[in-house]
């Protein structure tokens, strides 16, 4: 395989389903060996061996965001075997199995879960990876934030607030890491549909943000795929702090 992401390395959290999987697929075909940390480890693992029936290169580690031990196990590790790290995908999130409901309603363990996921887990990743992105020379880490900020999408604040986080991050990180040529920036999706059922969209409100987006269609994972790609490649090398939303404009920022 080769493309924009030639011989890069690049980590992929949360890829053993839905969008975060897409974005290994696509990372490999642009020529990068993917290394995919994912909770569920036999979806990571499946994910892997898909990229590599389909001609790329990929590893599949069991990891936790949440977890400090196994994050920096892992990190350790990968940047042993493979000298550096090029590109980062914080995609791993608690989003498709939150149960929507009044934010009076959340339970406090539930708040919790979903902020160390969210936002504990990209900061805890990006730290643990940093001595591999320094040793890169044009590393770049993606944060996957989420429209529901700037919609202020009633049913889930946990997430909403997580998300916003997220944007904040990216824009502070960016500047802690830039005089060191590292890049930092948000692809902030819409609405997307992957092959997992959730419930954290209605069918009116599905309906809702369709019509509203200038672009009047249902969005799927290859729609965040390129935006993504572009942001880890030196095509986007003066690019940073960004927030980049894809959402076939939804909101307009
Ligand atoms: N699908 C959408 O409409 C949409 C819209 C905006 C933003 N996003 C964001 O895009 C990303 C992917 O969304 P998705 O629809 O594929 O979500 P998903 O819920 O289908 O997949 C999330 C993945 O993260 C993994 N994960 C969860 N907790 C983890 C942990 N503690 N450690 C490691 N891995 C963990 C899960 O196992 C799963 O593979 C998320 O960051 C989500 O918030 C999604």
């Amino acid at each position: 395989m080769s493309g924009p992401l030639q011989d890069r390395v690049v980590v992929v959290t949360g890829a053993g389903q839905g969008i975060g999987r897409a974005h290994a697929l696509a990372i490999a075909a642009a020529g990068a060996t993917v290394l995919i940390a994912e909770r569920d480890a036999s979806r990571g693992e499946a994910v892997a061996e898909e990229v590599e029936a389909a001609g790329g290169r990929a590893e599949a580690r069991r990891v936790d965001v949440t977890s400090h031990d196994e994050i920096a196990a892992v990190a350790s590790s990968w940047i042993e075997a493979y000298g550096r790290i090029d590109g980062l995908v914080n995609n791993a999130a608690l989003f498709s199995t939150i149960t929507m409901r009044p934010f009076w309603e959340i339970p406090v363990t539930e708040w919790d879960d979903v902020l160390a996921v969210n936002v504990r887990g990209p900061w805890a990743v990006t730290a643990a990876l940093l001595p591999g992105l320094r040793a890169s020379g044009s590393a770049s880490v993606v944060n996957i934030g989420s429209d529901a900020v700037w919609l202020g999408r009633p049913g889930y604040l946990h997430y909403v607030v997580s998300k916003a986080g997220v944007a904040g991050m990216t824009h502070s990180m960016a500047h802690e890491l830039g005089g060191e040529g590292i890049r930092v920036n948000t692809v902030s999706p819409g609405p997307v549909y992957t092959e997992i059922e959730r419930g954290t969209v209605t069918a009116e409100q599905k309906a809702a943000m369709r019509s509203a987006q200038a672009l009047p269609r249902d969005a799927g994972p290859e729609d965040i795929t390129g935006p993504v790609v572009f942001l880890l490649s030196d095509a986007a090398g003066f690019v940073t702090g960004q927030t980049l939303h894809v959402d076939g404009g939804l909101i307009h920022r």
